[in-house]
């Protein structure tokens, strides 16, 4: 059994699309152990206390120094002994010494298809005002390890999502909700309690025998 902790910051479609799949079958060999926010008003909290799972808010605010933070914080996520650490839209810059003790235990969903609107000052979509650059045509999604970088560890799955040309930001960043992030997230962490991801060299390698 894969026991799952779940750092989230804002609605939480995402970690509801994982709960539904633990649900329904789609993910299986998986239990979600702790839904963690930096935000008290996270209404992604609301949904891990409809479903019975864990929540607790830790925030920098609480902290005098982001040193005390990410020692806290560290600390939180350790007590739940969690396999995997799922960032669901979680806008906190996790503590290096957490990223080398995870290693390979944490991923991410972001919103584009990386390497394209990723990196330092890009939050996927959210960033454009208008459309994408340069009139990008197609957008998608990533599920990726975390390391040191931003947006530069191992890919796990990408799904591509087409940008159609009256979308306003909020209409492409729903569809590639739909159409991406809430089929992906879930498929990785799938993957991974089955025991079909592996890191080689800094790629990922999935076994699809059996799949
Ligand atoms: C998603 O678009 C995710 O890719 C991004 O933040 C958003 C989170 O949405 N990083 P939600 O909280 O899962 O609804």
């Amino acid at each position: 059994m894969l026991n799952i902790a779940v750092c989230v910051s804002g609605g939480g479609t995402n970690l509801q699309a994982i709960i539904d799949a633990i649900d329904d079958g789609t993910i299986t060999n998986t239990r979600i152990v702790a839904v963690i926010s930096n935000n008290s008003g996270a209404y992604a909290l609301e949904r891990a206390k409809k479903h019975g799972i864990e929540g607790v808010c830790i925030t920098p605010k609480q902290f005098e120094t982001r040193e005390s933070f990410n020692r806290a914080f560290l600390e939180k996520i350790d007590s739940y002994q969690a396999d995997l650490i799922v960032l669901a839209g979680f806008l906190v810059v996790l503590p290096e010494i957490m990223i080398k003790k995870y290693r390979n235990h944490i991923i991410n969903i972001h919103p584009s298809l990386i390497p394209s609107f990723c990196g330092t000052g890009y939050y996927g979509l959210k960033v454009h005002e208008g459309v994408l650059e340069r009139g990008v045509k197609v957008t998608g999604a990533t599920v990726h390890f975390v390391d040191e970088g931003t947006d530069t560890g191992p890919i796990i799955l990408q799904q591509p999502v087409m940008v159609e040309q009256d979308d306003t930001p909020q209409v492409l960043q729903r569809r590639v909700m739909e159409q991406a992030e809430w089929k992906i997230l879930p498929q990785a962490i799938d993957l991974i309690a089955n025991k079909k991801v592996s890191v080689q060299n800094g790629k990922v390698i999935i076994d699809t025998t059996c799949l």
